[in-house]
């Protein structure tokens, strides 16, 4: 079901605004700017799995120490086996990392539910996801990139929906638990798509940074995902 409060902990969707897109010499402003998000989405880059380098462990505490909004980490990173564990250790709430850079995806799982955060797993457009429906069982979370990965501001790729749908029907057949989370070029032209393809929780970066008040756009954008399922 989508929607389902055991994943979305409201019922409705769920909307991460993405730091990326916002001025990152004033985090803590900018983290109060999107009051009434769900989770805040902090884009984690190392320059090596992405061509674009941002922020880690130290800038995760402080943000941490400044917003109530839960931490939704996505870590676009090499050797996330290493990394992934340390911001759940840090308070993350959600803490996601590429399958395409783990080498063990269901330890790594393991270590950051074991931490205390919830553990997702991300796929980059490339990646099929029927080659991960029994790893995706030790998971939380599938985040489906709607772009590729490593800068804000990219047009929604379309033919990630059949994906999208895919992932939604294998979690209503009952084969997987998941919150299902998209990522890239999430706006007001193209949230009704990805939420009638069965997304639980949208990624927003300029779609809620560029907009005059970022607290409305959020509402906004949850109103309009609401509004198709
Ligand atoms: C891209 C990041 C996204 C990005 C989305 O690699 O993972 O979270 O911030 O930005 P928009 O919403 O502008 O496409
Ligand atoms: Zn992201």
């Amino acid at each position: 079901m989508q929607y389902d409060a055991a994943y979305t902990g409201t019922g409705r969707p769920m909307i991460a605004p993405s730091i990326l897109s916002a001025d990152f010499a004033r985090l803590a402003d900018e983290a109060a700017r999107v009051a009434g998000s769900d989770w805040l989405h902090v884009d984690v880059m190392d320059a090596h799995f992405v061509p674009n380098l941002t922020l880690g462990p130290p800038v995760v505490k402080s943000l941490r120490a400044v917003t109530e909004i839960p931490l939704d980490c996505h870590l676009m990173i090499e050797d996330p086996d290493r990394w992934a564990p340390g911001y759940a250790e840090l308070g993350a709430h959600n803490v996601t990392f590429h399958v395409e850079a783990a080498a063990d995806p269901v330890q790594t799982a393991r270590a950051i539910r074991s931490a205390g955060a919830k553990a997702g797993l991300a796929l980059k457009p490339g990646t099929a996801l029927e080659g991960y429906l029994d790893v995706l069982r030790e998971f939380d979370t599938l985040l489906i990139m709607t772009v590729e990965p490593g800068f804000g501001g990219q047009a929604f790729i379309e033919q990630m929906l059949p994906k999208i749908a895919a992932a939604r029907a294998a979690v209503d057949s009952g084969h997987l638990r998941l919150l299902l989370e998209v990522d890239g070029g999430i706006n007001a032209d193209t949230i009704e798509r990805a939420a009638a393809a069965g997304a639980d929780c949208f990624v927003a970066g300029s779609a809620v940074y560029g907009a005059d008040d970022p607290a409305e756009a959020v509402r906004r954008l949850r109103e309009q995902a609401a509004s198709v399922s």
